[in-house]
């Protein structure tokens, strides 16, 4: 079966590989679409409905996640990748976070993940995924991307950046909301099933 996905973000593309291995998965980036939805869920089915269109019959997916930090009211949230301006600067947006949270004692924070799925008879559908921990006080770790450096999963005294691919895929927020995407599409390609 092909799973069209909207990203041409090999990482993404490879932890999708791994989660839904029964799957051929191809990528179809919806180049030039904007994401104006106010929440992650809004954002992947803007993307999704932008590559279904051109799928028709076929299971497509979409995903748009980001940082959510408690005491800023959760910001970044959609705005992540261009918190400090555009275009997307990681080492200005880490830097603007740190000193958004300068003297904030809580520092607890969560990414979150929404995946949006277009199945083969037309219905949608959206799971989400969500890490809890901690923005640390400076950056530390040369893995992954974006806010790993300063973000520090509950249950750990490392960032993600430190920890590395292993720990970070079996516990992130992209990797449970996977999960859940593979069980709704059990569930759909199976009616009857628990999803
Ligand atoms: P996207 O929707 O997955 O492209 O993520 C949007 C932005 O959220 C990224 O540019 C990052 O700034 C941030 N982000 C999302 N997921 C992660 C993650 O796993 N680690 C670090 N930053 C992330």
């Amino acid at each position: 079966m092909t799973l069209y996905v909207a990203t041409h973000n090999a990482h993404k593309l490879e932890e999708i590989r791994g989660i839904l291995p029964g799957f051929s998965i191809v990528a179809d980036d919806p180049d030039g679409v904007e994401e104006t939805a106010p929440d992650f869920a809004g954002n992947a089915l803007i993307k999704v409905r932008a590559i279904a269109s051109r799928h028709k019959g076929a299971w497509c997916m979409a995903d748009d996640s980001g940082l959510e930090v408690a005491a800023l009211g959760g910001a970044p949230g959609v705005r992540s990748a261009r918190y400090a301006g555009e275009p997307t600067d990681t080492k200005a947006n880490n830097a603007l976070l740190l000193k958004n949270l300068e003297g904030v004692e809580n520092r607890k924070a969560n990414f979150t993940c929404a995946i949006a799925l277009a199945a083969p008879d037309g219905t949608e559908h959206v799971v989400e995924g969500k890490c809890f921990g901690a923005i640390s006080a400076s950056p530390s770790g040369s893995h992954g991307f974006g806010y790993d450096p300063l973000f520090v999963p509950d249950g750990y005294d490392k960032s993600f950046a430190e920890l590395g691919p292993d720990v970070k895929n079996a516990i992130s927020h992209r990797s449970r909301a996977l999960a859940e995407a593979k069980k709704t599409i059990e569930a759909v390609a199976r009616p009857g099933r628990d999803a």
